[in-house]
């Protein structure tokens, strides 16, 4: 039962068990994050935007390397801006940090404006997963790179592996060619992958022209 209010709560957290479960995502996703940030290529002074910022956690990490730079997050989850925001207020205070209420489909920013994208975890709930990493592509800056991280991979030795989930959200994992066509289909460049076997998990990184 509890399990079950929790997993439900990654979808779009509110309420009691959504608390709990961004309390869980800024926890269980901090080590995948930070491997991923690797091939992020952040640069002093970049502008950075998160999208599907949960509990705000990638939005703390992305203002420790940017420097001078700036850090946007954005969450359709009220919760989640409430959350996101109260862990960086300080960063907020600053002028460092902004977290906006938003969906990824209509991203509340001019077109050309983030040297990095991230989304980490969240690409499974994307209602227009084509149109929505357009939608990334339209505010990345020529030469912009996005980084999707997922931890649900597909495993071909074990089929079944996320099946209670996807079951329970009716979301699907990724696959790596997946990923790579879809990110082809919306006009990105420069597409890599980088698989961390001893995890599973994936992290793809692409770039605008
Ligand atoms: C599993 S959580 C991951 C949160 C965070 N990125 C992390 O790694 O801890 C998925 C997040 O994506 C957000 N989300 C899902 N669909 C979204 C959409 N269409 N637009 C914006 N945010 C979305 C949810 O509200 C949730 O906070």
């Amino acid at each position: 039962m509890k399990y079950h209010k929790l997993v439900e709560n990654a979808v779009k957290p509110t309420g009691f068990w959504g608390k709990l479960m961004i309390r869980s995502m800024n926890k269980g996703h901090h080590a995948l994050t930070d491997w991923a940030l690797g091939y992020a290529d952040i640069a002093i002074g970049c502008r950075a935007l998160d999208v599907g910022c949960g509990g705000g956690r990638t939005v703390q990490k992305l203002c420790d390397a940017v420097g001078s730079g700036k850090v946007y997050g954005i969450d359709y989850s009220p919760l989640c801006v409430e959350k996101a925001s109260k862990l960086n207020h300080k960063n907020i205070l600053c002028g460092k940090a902004d977290i906006r209420q938003a969906s990824v489909s209509a991203l509340p920013f001019d077109s050309d404006s983030f040297d990095l994208v991230t989304a980490v975890e969240t690409y499974y709930f994307w209602p227009d997963k084509l149109g929505d990493l357009k939608e990334i592509l339209r505010v990345l800056r020529s030469g912009g790179r996005l980084v999707l991280v997922f931890e649900m991979l597909e495993d071909k030795t074990n089929p079944n592996k996320w099946k209670p989930v996807e079951q329970k959200l009716g979301i699907k994992a990724v696959s790596e060619e997946g990923v790579k066509e879809m990110l082809l289909r919306a006009g990105y460049q420069n597409i890599r992958t980088h698989i961390r076997e001893e995890n599973g998990w994936l992290c793809a990184t692409a770039e605008k022209e």
